[in-house]
């Protein structure tokens, strides 16, 4: 049976590309016959995490235990970050830190973008957090080369044929994560 899927829409900033880019994997993976949930943390309102250790105590406040419970049910997760100074963008990482045991033993997919190199920096920072809070990250992470004239006013012109290099490797993702 397939896997209840989590897609986790890690930038939150005003004009961001995040969201299309999530709309556009959730297209891809509906015509595979995959469903993903989108969990968008522009919508989370998450705070700024300030509580005890999540390994040892578990979610304090309302918001952080609505988080955990959207987590718990997940069986496994879709990271889509962009790279942010070579890096996480922080509302992720903060969403991440949030939790602790909810993340543990579930697949974890990275989908990531950027101008420079297609967001290496920050596949190579998300694994090493993933794999710190025992997720099993699938091969292969997909990144995403943004290009400026593929966007016009913050959107793309014309999404699948700049998103076209993601497609197979997210394809890839999706089988790994299901299995
Ligand atoms: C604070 C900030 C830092 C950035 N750092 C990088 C970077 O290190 N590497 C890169 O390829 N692009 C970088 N960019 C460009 C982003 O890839 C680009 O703005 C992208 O649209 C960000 O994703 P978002 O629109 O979903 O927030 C940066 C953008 C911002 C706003």
């Amino acid at each position: 049976m397939a896997k209840k899927i989590k897609l986790i829409v890690g930038s939150t900033r005003q004009g961001r590309v995040g969201g299309h880019i999530a709309n556009w994997l959730v297209g891809v993976a509906k015509d595979a016959g995959v469903e993903l949930e989108v969990i968008d943390l522009k919508e989370e309102n998450l705070p700024f995490f300030e509580g005890p250790s999540p390994a040892y105590v578990p979610a304090t406040t309302p918001e952080g235990q609505a988080w955990s419970a959207k987590i718990k049910e997940a069986e496994a997760v879709i990271f889509l970050t962009a790279e942010y100074n070579r890096g996480i963008p922080a509302p992720l990482k903060n969403a991440i830190d949030h939790l602790y045991n909810e993340w543990a033993d579930k697949p974890a997919g990275i989908v990531a973008y950027g101008y420079v190199d297609a967001g290496v920096g920050v596949i190579s920072q998300l694994k090493q957090v993933l794999s710190w809070i025992k997720m099993r990250v699938a091969e292969p992470t997909v990144g995403i080369l943004l290009a400026r004239d593929h966007l016009e006013d913050g959107n793309f012109k014309d999404v699948d044929s700049a998103l076209d290099h993601a497609k197979a490797p997210f394809l890839a993702v999706l089988e790994a994560i299901n299995e």
